[in-house]
């Protein structure tokens, strides 16, 4: 280690800039973990809500956690960076990186704002770290960019991919898989060991990388599962062909321990700002790399996906007798998936747009997205709760697969529809049960 360096505090102060789905956690469990953070964001609005205790978006347990470490004095926010540069030890880096408009690419304008921010005031040696998730090449870039703009000389850069899931983002940051530290020294890796120290302890396993691995790390796991899931929908595809069933299918290869059964739940396929993004982005770095034949099967990855969109709605086509003309549609779901707010690519959302553009009169229910969604959507109708929704529908089509709506019963539904016609997005009911109830049941690959 370099002598000359300090040594990691047993409990380095942290800032995270970006409170976002994953910065907002990111703090909030920091604190919890009983260290002192500061949180910033240039978004004003945002940064009143969470002064005054509220989360912006929905994920379950966070708000209480939140309320928790404010009145533990352990979390703040700030929009200064002078001030998170004078307070903290190590800086985190948590903006998005959404897909370029037109383009396959990561949009990276909020990760270098951050880090053209955050240099000029760094005048002491600190620890940066990434946590947003960039092309490969983007941690060295930002090195570069600390060292000419930092007036301090020894700042130090570190890359540390986050892996939570939206609707489960507590319990993956306090109890994450693995943790993935992208170091050039000794000295670095100290300062992340001193940060993620009780989460070390309790026996999360700890991979060291180079800075390329490290960002290599998060769009391969991404790319993994997005696989996962587009191979099973394929499989689906051949299901309908045959007759076959699709969730037994899965069911029987995921007792296979080298495959695993999850992620293989065949449906509408993948949303979210995530797994889309980030499959787009991979390709279009690859192809800057000169290796684009090393991913091209995730141009197939992403056609599987977009073509379970097409398929729910030839499904309801079907079902309607060919025209969409004035019927009523039940959409149940808006948000890319269960426990979440988040409309960001959703498919839910993409099919209840198309419909109403076939000419369905659409009326949208989600427990918790759909003041997103009418921001967004403005053109489609919402209803105020799923049985608003489905009342005098001519098909109910359950997109995402919340818990109310695996819970509904087909008899109870069944005396408010106009017809009992069910689309089910997800594979989530028991086709023989809304079946025996009189229902006309479709789903992607089962009969
Ligand atoms: C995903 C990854 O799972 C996280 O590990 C990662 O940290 C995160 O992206 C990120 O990059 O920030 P998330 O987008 O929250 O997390 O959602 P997932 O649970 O992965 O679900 C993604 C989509 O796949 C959803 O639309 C879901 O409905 C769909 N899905 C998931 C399926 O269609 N089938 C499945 O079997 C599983």
């Amino acid at each position: 280690m370099d002598v000359n360096s300090p040594a990691a505090p047993a409990k380095p102060r942290i800032s995270v800039i970006g409170t976002g789905y994953l910065g907002t956690t990111h703090a909030v469990c920091m604190a919890e973990l009983g260290y002192d953070v500061i949180g910033l964001d240039v978004d004003a609005a945002k940064l009143d809500l969470l002064r005054a205790g509220t989360v912006p978006f929905f994920e379950p347990g966070l708000p209480e956690l939140l309320t928790k470490v404010q009145g533990g004095g352990r979390l703040r926010f700030t929009d200064s960076y002078a001030e998170i540069a004078q307070f903290a030890d190590v800086h985190f880096v948590c903006v998005g990186t959404p897909q370029r408009k037109g383009e396959l690419a990561a949009d990276l304008q909020y990760v270098e704002a951050a880090f053209s921010s955050l240099a000029p005031h760094l005048d002491r040696k600190v620890l940066v770290v990434g946590k947003s998730t960039v092309p490969a090449g983007t941690a060295v870039r930002m090195e570069q960019l600390l060292a000419s703009q930092a007036p301090c000389k020894d700042v130090e850069l570190a890359w540390n991919p986050e892996f939570l899931r939206e609707g489960f983002a507590v319990q993956d940051t306090l109890h994450p898989d693995r943790l993935v530290l992208g170091v050039r020294t000794e000295w670095a890796e100290q300062q992340l060991r001193a940060v993620f120290a009780p989460m070390i302890e309790s026996g999360t396993p700890v991979v060291l990388t180079d800075f390329a691995t490290a960002e290599l790390v998060k769009v391969a796991a991404n790319s993994f599962l997005a696989t996962k899931i587009s191979f099973i929908n394929a499989m689906a595809e051949v299901c309908e062909a045959t007759g076959a069933d699709v969730t037994k299918l899965a069911e029987a290869i995921g007792h296979d321990a080298r495959i695993g059964r999850r992620f293989l739940n065949a449906g509408l396929g993948f949303g979210g700002g995530c797994l889309p993004k980030d499959i787009r982005a991979f390709i279009a770095r690859a192809q800057e790399l000169g290796v684009d034949q090393a991913v091209s099967f995730l141009h197939e990855v992403d056609a599987i996906n977009l073509r379970r969109r097409a398929r729910v709605v030839d499904l309801g086509q079907e079902l309607l007798d060919g025209s969409w003309t004035d019927r009523r549609v039940a959409v149940l779901g808006a948000a890319f998936k269960p426990d979440s707010d988040d409309i960001r690519d959703s498919p839910a959302l993409d099919v209840a747009a198309a419909i109403g553009r076939r000419g369905a009169n659409v009326l949208v229910y989600d427990p918790q997205a759909l003041d997103n969604a009418r921001q967004l959507y403005p053109d489609l109708q919402y209803a105020a709760s799923a049985e608003d929704a489905v009342r005098d529908a001519d098909l109910v089509m359950l997109l995402t697969e919340w818990r109310e709506f695996r819970d509904m019963s087909p008899e109870r539904i069944g005396t408010l529809v106009r017809r009992r016609n069910i689309v089910d997005g997800r594979n989530v009911l028991d086709p023989a049960q809304w079946r025996a109830a009189g229902w006309v049941y479709r789903a992607l690959g089962r009969q």
